[in-house]
């Protein structure tokens, strides 16, 4: 079985600078092929009213939009990510979708969820995020993300996801990621694995192909 993941040489502080120049065109560059994958993990999470939902790396909004509707007055969201620039655009979206009142919105690394106490959300959603964590962090994101969860809740990852044996896609994928990191930021993880590894109990896996990429959408409980 395939177990090595590339690894993420950037700063968090280039990752912030670069998200801040990407929030303008984030949505034509890329949110509409991925909108079919985060819509079939907002399914999977299946938020229903009165919950209290984490979302990680919000990007510009679109899913903390379906989920503020979703969990209503009776319930909270909360947003977390790293880039005040995408804290700009999707702060604008929730006002002009009258939805500001729903959402706390938060700056700051996901590595350090130390702004909300222990067992205090019912689900945590993260889509193409945590193939952004450099691979000693990924387990202390996930730890951090069952700190918070309440006994019971559950988590849905979408990712980019290594299959065994990689196919041709994911090899060139990871060579690309490894000489222009600038432009290829993320890289193929392995979110089932990394999901029972940091103690979840994964309830479900969807499989997924974009731009050839494959696609793994988990459901997983605490
Ligand atoms: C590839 S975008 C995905 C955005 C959105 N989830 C979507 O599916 O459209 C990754 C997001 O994660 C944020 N991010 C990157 N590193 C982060 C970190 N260490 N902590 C929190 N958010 C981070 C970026 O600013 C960006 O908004």
């Amino acid at each position: 079985m395939e177990t090595s993941v590339s690894r993420v040489e950037r700063s968090k502080e280039d990752a912030r600078s670069s998200y801040n120049r990407l929030s303008r065109w984030y949505d034509a560059l890329s949110g509409s092929s991925e909108k079919k994958y985060r819509d079939q993990g907002l399914e999977k999470l299946s938020a229903h009213s009165g919950e209290r939902i984490l979302e990680i790396g919000f990007g510009t909004g679109h899913c903390l939009v379906t989920l503020a509707r979703t969990v209503g007055l009776a319930g909270r969201v909360i947003g977390l990510d790293i880039s005040d620039g995408m804290l700009a655009v999707s702060t604008k979206r929730l006002e002009d979708e009258g939805l500001k009142d729903n959402v706390d919105l938060h700056i700051g690394d996901a590595a350090d969820l130390s702004f909300l106490t222990s067992q205090s959300v019912d689900g945590v959603f993260m889509s193409f995020t945590l193939e952004l964590f450099d691979t000693p962090e990924i387990p202390l994101v996930l730890a951090e993300c069952k700190r918070v969860l309440k006994p019971g809740g559950r988590i849905v990852v979408v990712a980019m996801a290594k299959q065994s044996p990689p196919g041709v896609a994911v090899r060139i994928y990871e060579w690309f990621h490894a000489h222009f990191e600038a432009y290829a930021d993320c890289r193929p993880i392995l979110p089932r694995m990394m999901l029972e590894q940091a103690g979840f109990n994964v309830r479900d896996v969807s499989e997924s192909v974009m731009w050839g990429l494959p696609v793994e959408i988990v459901l997983a409980g605490k």
